[in-house]
């Protein structure tokens, strides 16, 4: 595993986020919020290197030399369902980027994924790519979405998952080290049902309210 290319995004703000969305008694409207507004401050770090270009405004007073974000230079993919909840989070930073859908879902026997969407934005290949999901727990989802795009032609691609499992991390570093993997907190383990330990339980159910 490529250890520089994993960034720990840990900040106190982060963490108080984090015992919110953990505990087992925070409902869905709040459960949605938090993890919209992690979304919001991960994206703030991990798009530090964000394309920009030059330029020229006017201020009341004279003419100056600005560097902004440079236009269609995003894309953001969430592997649904869950990664739909990070993505209103990370659009009010960048609200012009464009947005793909991958649909995996998680055989519960296999822990395998299996693809039932994938709908990008024309032009992605030449865009930065964020892939969003709250929850890298085998890695198995997000290995595979990432190996979808750069099957696509995409070339810079970064994870933004917020809990992360060891396994899942190694999976993904090792299949694609040429990707920046960002989370907030690397867990402990996976269960025998893979699911994150300590972690928040089902991300999607608990965004979604279906169970
Ligand atoms: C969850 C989660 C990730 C995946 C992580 O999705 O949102 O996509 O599992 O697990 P992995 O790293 O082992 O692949 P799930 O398959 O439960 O689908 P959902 O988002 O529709 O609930
Ligand atoms: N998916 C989740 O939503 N939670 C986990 O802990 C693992 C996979």
């Amino acid at each position: 595993m490529e250890n520089n290319k994993v960034h720990i995004l840990d900040h106190p703000l982060i963490r108080h986020k984090l015992a919110i969305i953990r505990n087992k008694e925070t409902d869905t409207k709040q459960f949605r919020e938090i993890i919209k507004e992690i979304a919001t401050l991960m994206a703030y770090e991990s798009f530090k290197d964000v394309p920009t270009q030059e330029i020229e405004v006017e201020t009341p007073l004279e003419k100056v030399k600005q560097t902004v974000v440079k236009e269609n230079s995003i894309a953001i993919v969430p592997i649904l369902r869950a990664g739909l909840g990070m993505v209103d989070g990370i659009l009010s930073l960048f609200p012009a980027a464009k947005v793909g859908h991958i649909g995996l879902y998680r055989n519960e026997e296999t822990l395998e994924p299996e693809e039932y969407y994938c709908k990008l934005p024309v032009g992605i290949e030449e865009k930065v790519v964020m892939v969003v999901d709250p929850m890298l727990a085998t890695g198995g989802s997000a290995a595979d979405a990432i190996k979808m795009l750069k099957k696509r032609g995409c070339k810079k691609i970064k994870l933004l998952s917020i809990i992360a499992a060891p396994e899942g991390v190694k999976k993904v570093a090792d299949e694609h080290p040429d990707v920046d993997i960002f989370i907030s907190t690397l867990d402990r383990c996976l269960n025998e049902h893979g699911y994150i330990l300590p972690g928040l339980g089902d991300a999607g159910d608990r965004i979604f309210g279906t169970k």
